[in-house]
């Protein structure tokens, strides 16, 4: 019996304590929403359009103002008659929609002690001067208002602006606001903000983006992009970390090439270690890397070529350096696939001509330069060089500027005549095939006498001449 007044206890009280919390929450959230970091009202908190002010305090929620329909002539009034222009009303949060601005100014004592403000979805051109100096306000939400400029410095003296919501405007540029601590920006859906003006807030410590998967930003004069060209905001963060994580001594930057518009954007990575003082190349590239350069240091060799992380580079650029040789190309991809290499005024005294050499048909660009190296130039390299060198001007650009080392200084290999630089060799082959010839016919004419003096002696008995004036050789005793 005792059991089961328990449980007919436990079945009326169950459902009224297990909804109260609910009633509870639900009224404390109203409350709440007045004060909220961001305050937000829909359409219909305005105020009556017959009433006498177009601002009004929210009934449950005194701390709070909601203006609607104002425009340059009666903001003024209206803040006023919304007691927003004293301290001692204490309101916090102010919702201002459908504003027709030419300008908003931020620098009027009313919004010194907002700690919310956000102004939306009205028509203001743009927004000048800047907050007073010590302004409260953590939440700042300026969006579909098409606003096309905020001067730079607008909102540096929000030291409390922990949200800023700029979304669905006309801005080209991310306004400067605090250094330090952590903000939340939204830029969703202005579709002519610069990507440097973005690159340069997330350099910010503490920055995150809000909708950072679907915010783009235009990309005119930003590295290698093509002009008017888009790029989502998260790509822009690796970008970022690309740039902060490079190996020591060189820079990292996107390298961006565009494949057309049926294929997906490849993104890639050019990394500059030009003056770094390096001895070699670097050991380990970044991933993806497709541009290098070392120019100006005292690199010797190409051997790093052969390491795994070199196996997407197509352009390297090594001037001014200690190269001596391109062997090192030898079964690397880089050999394959390269479509620009620079090795100006290095130490290179032979080219293997095979190693530059492109078969791939779908690329056709191919560019070399290796001007300012003195070859060890002989006749056959010359004669083979040379003509090779006739057939390769459209690739190596700088062909006349190849030089030859020799005795009589350095010379332009374009400037030497083969034929004439093999002359001297030419005649002295010539020279031995007389000799060999003379030495032939002698030979040839001695057998010739030894056969006919021998005939003469078996068939005469006598020696013809000069043989028999010989003197006899203690040896002779031994024909006889
Ligand atoms: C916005 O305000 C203007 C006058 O300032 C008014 O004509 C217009 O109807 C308002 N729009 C809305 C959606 O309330
Ligand atoms: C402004 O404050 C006064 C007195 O505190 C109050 O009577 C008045 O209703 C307030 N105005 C608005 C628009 O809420
Ligand atoms: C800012 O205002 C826009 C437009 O009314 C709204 O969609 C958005 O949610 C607001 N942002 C915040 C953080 O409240
Ligand atoms: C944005 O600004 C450009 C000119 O700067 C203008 O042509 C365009 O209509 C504006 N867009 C909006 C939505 O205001
Ligand atoms: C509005 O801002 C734009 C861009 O910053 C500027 O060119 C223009 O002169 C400004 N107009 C006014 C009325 O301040
Ligand atoms: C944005 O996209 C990246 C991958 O493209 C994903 O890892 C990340 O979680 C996404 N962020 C948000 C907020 O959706
Ligand atoms: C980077 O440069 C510094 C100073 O120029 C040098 O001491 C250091 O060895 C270099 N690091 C590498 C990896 O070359
Ligand atoms: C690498 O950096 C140097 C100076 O830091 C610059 O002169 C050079 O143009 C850069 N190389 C490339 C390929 O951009
Ligand atoms: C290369 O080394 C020589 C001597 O070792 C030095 O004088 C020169 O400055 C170095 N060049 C570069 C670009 O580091």
């Amino acid at each position: 019996m005792i059991l089961w007044q328990i449980l007919l206890l436990f079945f009326c009280i169950f459902p009224i304590w297990s909804r109260l919390p609910e009633g509870q929450d639900l009224r404390e959230i109203r409350e709440d929403e007045c004060y909220q970091k961001c305050f937000h009202q829909s359409a219909e908190s305005c105020p009556d359009t017959h009433a006498p002010c177009r601002c009004q305090q929210l009934a449950n929620c005194k701390k709070a103002v909601v203006c609607c329909n104002v425009n340059d002539q009666t903001l003024k009034e209206q803040l006023k008659c919304a007691n927003l222009t004293t301290r001692q009303n204490e309101i916090e949060a102010l919702h201002i929609r459908n504003a027709t601005l030419e300008v908003l100014h931020l620098n009027l004592p009313e919004w010194k002690y907002l700690r919310s403000m956000t102004i939306t979805d009205g028509h203001i051109k743009n927004v000048s001067e800047a907050f007073p100096k010590m302004t409260m306000v953590s939440c700042l939400n300026l969006s579909s208002n098409g606003i096309q400029g905020i001067q730079r410095r607008s909102l540096v003296n929000l030291y409390k602006l922990s949200y800023l919501d700029l979304s669905h405007n006309n801005l080209t540029e991310v306004p400067n606001f605090k250094i330090k601590g952590a903000v939340t920006l939204d830029i969703l859906g202005n579709p002519s903000i610069s990507c440097s003006s973005v690159s340069e807030a997330i350099g910010k410590s503490g920055i995150t983006f809000n909708n950072e998967n679907s915010t783009f930003c235009q990309t005119k004069n930003f590295y290698w992009f093509l002009s008017n060209d888009q790029v989502i905001i998260s790509e822009l963060r690796r970008i970022h970390e690309l740039e902060n994580n490079c190996i020591s001594n060189c820079t990292c930057s996107p390298f961006v090439l565009n494949l057309g518009t049926k294929i997906p954007r490849v993104h890639t990575v050019a990394v500059n270690c030009s003056g770094s003082h390096l001895l070699t190349m670097p050991h380990k590239l970044p991933p993806h890397t497709v541009a290098l350069d070392v120019s100006n240091n005292n690199i010797t060799s190409l051997k790093e070529l052969l390491d795994p992380s070199y196996k997407e580079l197509i352009f390297l650029q090594a001037d001014n350096n200690q190269i001596t040789s391109i062997e090192q190309l030898e079964g690397t991809q880089f050999k394959s696939i390269f479509e620009f290499l620079s090795l100006k005024n290095n130490k290179i005294t032979y080219i293997d001509t095979y190693l530059l050499e492109f078969y791939r048909p779908a690329v056709s660009v191919r560019e070399v330069y290796l001007g300012l190296n003195k070859l060890t130039c002989d006749c056959t390299t010359m004669t083979d060089f040379k003509m090779w060198l006739q057939t390769k001007s459209d690739f190596i650009k700088d062909y006349k500027e190849i030089m030859c080392d020799t005795d009589e200084g350095d010379i332009r290999v374009v400037d030497i005549d083969p034929s004439k630089y093999c002359q001297s060799n030419e005649d002295w082959t010539d020279y031995i095939y007389y000799i060999i010839a003379a030495e032939v016919f002698l030979l040839v004419s001695l057998i010739a006498k030894v056969s006919y003096d021998y005939w003469v002696f078996k068939t005469a008995g006598y020696l013809p001449w000069p043989a028999s004036k010989m003197p006899k050789l203690p040896c002779d005793w031994l024909c006889e």
